[in-house]
Formats: structure tokens, C-alpha cells, sequence
């Protein structure tokens, strides 16, 4: 089973961003960690980030034919990117929506989610390991015996 984890603006600054709200591990340990979790699991893992939507898009789009789903933070475009959304419904590729923080304990544009309504589910405010929580339910969404 093939998954893409995209990360959207500003991950690629985590470590040294507002480190009490997202911790002190940058995006490469972050993505090591995933990739090594995803080899126990006989996932194959792709990761992407990008500050930039329309790259975000392309990636959604031509996740169709190579992956079995998107683990995705889409950032700072969760709160008003209806392009993404219109991205997500595109495709046929499930995808789950992660947020590193607990975005509904903050400024309250962070609770609203115009991306949320087009994926499969939403994984909130467990750091890091929402991202491994989204691989197993791709995982299981697919059937769990499946490559
Ligand atoms: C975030 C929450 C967003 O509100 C913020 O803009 C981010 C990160 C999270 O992982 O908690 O960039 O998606």
C-alpha cells in the first residue's frame, strides 16, 4: 500500500516554529519517523511539503494513479483554501485531514476547517501521532490485508 503525506505552509519551519504549540522535532524527523513507522506497517511512504497551494493541488491530483491515500495537514489553507477542498473532491483518493495542534483550543479561525467536509476524516491536537494514526486507518479503510 502506497500513502502520500503532504504537508502544507510552514511545516517545513516545525521545530523552530512556535515550538511550545508544535514541539521541538523539524519536518525531516518528523518524516523519518513516519517513514520508519510506515515500514512496520509494509507501507510504502511518500512525503511532500509545500508553501504553496497550487503545488499542493498538483499533488492531489496526481495522487490518483500512484497512491492509496493522502495523510494531509494542509496548515494555514485549512481555514480558507476552497481550492484544496475542490482538489480533494476530484479525486478518488481518500484522504485524512491531520492538524498537529489542537487547532479548536486557539484563535477561533483555526476551528473552522473548510477542507475537513471533503476527506474521510480529521485527526486533531495529538502531535505527531496523528499522523500515524491516519496511516493505520487508511490502512484499515483499504482492508487490512491488501500490499
Ligand atoms: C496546523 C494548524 C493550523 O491552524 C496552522 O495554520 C498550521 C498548523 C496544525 O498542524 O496544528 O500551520 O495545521
Amino acid at each position: 500500500m502506497k500513502i502520500l503525506v503532504i504537508n502544507g505552509p510552514n511545516l517545513n519551519r516545525l521545530g523552530l516554529r512556535e515550538p511550545e504549540v508544535y514541539g521541538t522535532k523539524s519536518l525531516t524527523e518528523l518524516e523519518q519517523e513516519l517513514i520508519n513507522f510506515a515500514e512496520t506497517q509494509k507501507v510504502e511512504l511518500t512525503c511532500f511539503q509545500s508553501n504553496h497551494e497550487g503545488d499542493i493541488i498538483d499533488a492531489i491530483h496526481e495522487s490518483e494513479n500512484q497512491f492509496h491515500g493522502i495523510v494531509m495537514n494542509p496548515g494555514a489553507f485549512t481555514h480558507y483554501s476552497y481550492a484544496i477542498r475542490d482538489a480533494i473532491v476530484s479525486v478518488t483518493t481518500p484522504v485524512i485531514e491531520v492538524h498537529i495542534s489542537n487547532v479548536h483550543k486557539r484563535e477561533s479561525f483555526r476551528s473552522e476547517s473548510v477542507t475537513a467536509a471533503a476527506t474521510v476524516g480529521q485527526i486533531v491536537g495529538l502531535g505527531f501521532q496523528g499522523y500515524r494514526l491516519a496511516i493505520l486507518a487508511l490502512k484499515e479503510l483499504r482492508g487490512g490485508t491488501q500490499k
